[in-house]
């Protein structure tokens, strides 16, 4: 990044606590660079650089239909998937696509920031649903829905962030999860889950270790599941996978912006298809994981060494957030305002909720593009400004 890159009042020695971004160390390896050269040395660069298919590029396809089957024990088809140009793309499309007119979306209360920014580009009404350190609340799911169809409204779908959450790290429990895809049921309205973090897992994700996804759970039915490679392997490749029933995958490729555009990427598809088909991504996603385990580590440590006691905080099985809970009398801007004079970013929690004033005691820390030592040094600043933002 160059210095006008960098966001607002920062700097090229801020310690960076703000930002979900994969560590920029790990972007570009032999192995993908290989995969691009690959491509383009070979006639296949011809088909790649042409309109593609639009549910995608079909050896990407084959490639992520196996490696979900393979791992979520589910049977699947390639009519089950398509590619799309990142996790983004597809939120993007579903509101499009699935938000009915005077329908409401259900969101976790904190959620994705940016997508809250797409739905309300789309005018969607956003109820949002509290979470615990256990995720999404169903007791509180099912109130607000009924609250709803009392109110003559009726939710289109859920969308949700069931492992290691964007902005909180907490996974939603199998038995939630089972429970939401009942109430799902009752109410009829879809789940989207945005799983871009499950590969993310420190402890991997044999069975057992990340409950089913929604997905998996539901037996495909009424789940509309998205994943992604800018978390495992560069963000700036734009790429990103929707699995669902086959009907709800034809309904997307046969929308308007897949057709009149051809499939998503297919230059950047062809290369990672070439670079997953070598084996290569498995092994970079168990370095991932060893890498951002030590990072959260050090971020836990140092918050247990340096906090004050009544700040509360998460503690991650996997991803790149940590979630703070500060004392009434600490406003998350004026933390965020002290912290960066004293050269640590990090993002104030009122811009993960519907309703702002809900995270004003807030802070998100992404312990995934810091070294150790910054991180360590960041929270020990971070735990200074907290003091002294106490209002008295
Ligand atoms: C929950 C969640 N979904 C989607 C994205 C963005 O994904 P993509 O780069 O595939 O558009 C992020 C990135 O921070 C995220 O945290």
């Amino acid at each position: 990044m160059t210095a006008q890159d960098l966001p607002q009042g920062m700097t090229e020695n801020t310690i960076p606590l703000m930002l979900g971004h994969p560590d920029p160390a790990t972007l570009l390896t032999p192995e993908l660079l290989h995969a691009m050269q690959r491509v383009i040395s070979s006639p296949q660069v011809y088909t790649a650089l042409q309109y593609g298919p639009e549910q995608g590029t079909q050896s990407l396809i084959k490639f992520l239909v196996e490696k979900i089957k393979r791992e979520q024990g589910l049977s699947l088809h390639s009519g089950n998937l398509m590619v799309v140009g990142g996790s983004t793309h597809a939120v993007d499309m579903v509101a499009r696509l699935y938000a009915r007119a005077g329908g409401v979306v259900l969101v976790e209360a904190p959620t994705y920031v940016d997508a809250m920014h797409i739905f309300r580009d789309h005018q969607i009404e956003l109820c949002s649903i509290p979470m615990d350190e256990d995720g999404l609340i169903p007791r509180e799911l099912e109130k607000q829905v009924a609250h709803l169809s009392a109110n003559g409204k009726s939710p289109s779908f859920l969308y949700t962030v069931p492992n290691f959450h964007n902005p909180t790290g907490s996974t939603l429990s199998e038995a939630r999860r089972r429970e939401i895809i009942g109430l799902a049921r009752t109410y009829g309205f879809l789940i989207v889950e945005d799983d871009v973090y499950r590969d993310l897992s420190f402890e991997g994700v044999t069975e057992g270790v990340v409950p089913g996804s929604f997905y998996a759970l539901a037996q495909g039915k009424q789940v509309l599941s998205i994943g992604n490679f800018s978390k495992t392997l560069a963000p700036g490749l734009r790429l990103g996978w929707l699995l669902g029933a086959e009907d709800d995958i034809q309904r997307c490729v046969n929308c308007g912006t897949t057709q009149m555009g051809g499939g998503a990427n297919p230059f950047v598809a062809n290369i990672v298809a070439e670079y997953c088909l070598s084996g290569h991504w498995e092994t970079h996603i168990v370095n991932l994981r060893s890498l951002y385990k030590t990072r959260c580590n050090v971020a836990l440590a140092a918050l247990e060494q340096y906090m004050p006691t009544d700040v509360g905080w998460t503690r991650p099985a996997g991803g790149f957030f940590i979630w703070l809970s500060l004392p009434e009398n600490v406003f998350a801007q004026d933390v965020k305002r002290l912290a960066l004079q004293e050269g640590v970013l990090v993002a104030a929690g009122e811009g993960f909720f519907v309703t702002a004033v809900e995270g004003e005691h807030n802070l998100r820390l992404a312990f995934s593009c810091a070294a150790p030592g910054e991180i360590e040094t960041g929270i020990c600043i971070l735990a200074e400004v907290i003091d002294r933002s106490r209002v008295r």
